[in-house]
């Protein structure tokens, strides 16, 4: 009877911590276990994502291209870039015309994306930095990406709040909602569509809508007003 109990106790475990570490990746430990699970793990991120060139141009780079299609040469923000997706696929359009800074809290990760992202010179930058202090002025891009980050943030108001600081009035902000079978296991932190656009409008876009995308993740974009309300 004693083993059993043993067993038992030992599968819940295992269970909580697979809930702790690798479904919420450390979220409910604070921001320094996720950054830290992401440093110990950043060699690998590329191999995991195994991020498809033509699924990236359609999905990411092609609509941020057509909104800002009046911005000849756009500065673009990237809150959390890991290993610098969004600044690749977008410097690798041979369309997009302008530079990407990516930011992210992790130094492994983002040693990565500056490696990878070295030919193209000062087209893009990146900086060590959480996602609740932006170090840039108010008014300052034209677009604000963060993908699939949101969920891992000690506040996604508080984020979402500098990334709408930092957008040009008329600028568009691209972010993922997690969705799909794991989304729910986030408890409280999870939000459905219209939780999650009610907060984007909460922080003063308009213009806010939903595309399905991955399995994982939906699309959400949003514009700030060209008379900020903030
Ligand atoms: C799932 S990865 C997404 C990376 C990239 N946006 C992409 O789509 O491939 C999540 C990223 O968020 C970063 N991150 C986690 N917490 C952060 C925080 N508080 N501030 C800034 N970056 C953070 C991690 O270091 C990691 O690079």
């Amino acid at each position: 009877m004693k083993w059993y109990i043993l067993a038992t106790g030992l599968a819940l475990t295992g269970l909580f911590l697979y809930w702790l570490l690798v479904i919420t990746e450390g979220v409910y430990l604070g921001r320094r276990v996720v950054v830290w699970l992401y440093d110990l793990t950043a060699g690998k991120y590329d191999g995991i994502k195994e991020f498809a060139p033509e699924m990236e141009s359609f999905f990411v780079v092609r609509p941020l291209r057509h909104r800002l299609r009046h911005a000849p040469a756009p500065l673009i923000l990237d809150v959390a870039t890991g290993t610098g997706r969004v600044p690749w696929f977008l410097l690798e359009d041979p369309l997009f015309n302008g530079r990407v800074i990516g930011l992210d809290a992790s130094e492994k990760m983002l040693r990565l994306a500056a490696e990878k992202l070295k030919p193209y010179g000062r087209r893009a930058a990146f900086a060590q930095q959480t996602a609740d202090r932006l170090p840039f002025a108010d008014n300052t891009f034209p677009a604000v990406a963060c993908l699939e980050s949101l969920e891992f943030f000690p506040s996604d108001v508080a984020a979402l709040q500098e990334m709408v600081r930092v957008l040009q009035p008329g600028g568009v902000l691209l972010v993922t909602r997690r969705r799909g079978r794991e989304a729910k296991l986030f408890l409280d932190r999870y939000r459905n569509v219209p939780q999650f656009e009610a907060l984007l409008r909460d922080v003063g876009l308009v213009d806010v809508h939903t595309l399905p995308w991955q399995e994982d993740y939906d699309q959400v974009f949003g514009r700030k007003p060209a008379v900020s309300k903030q």
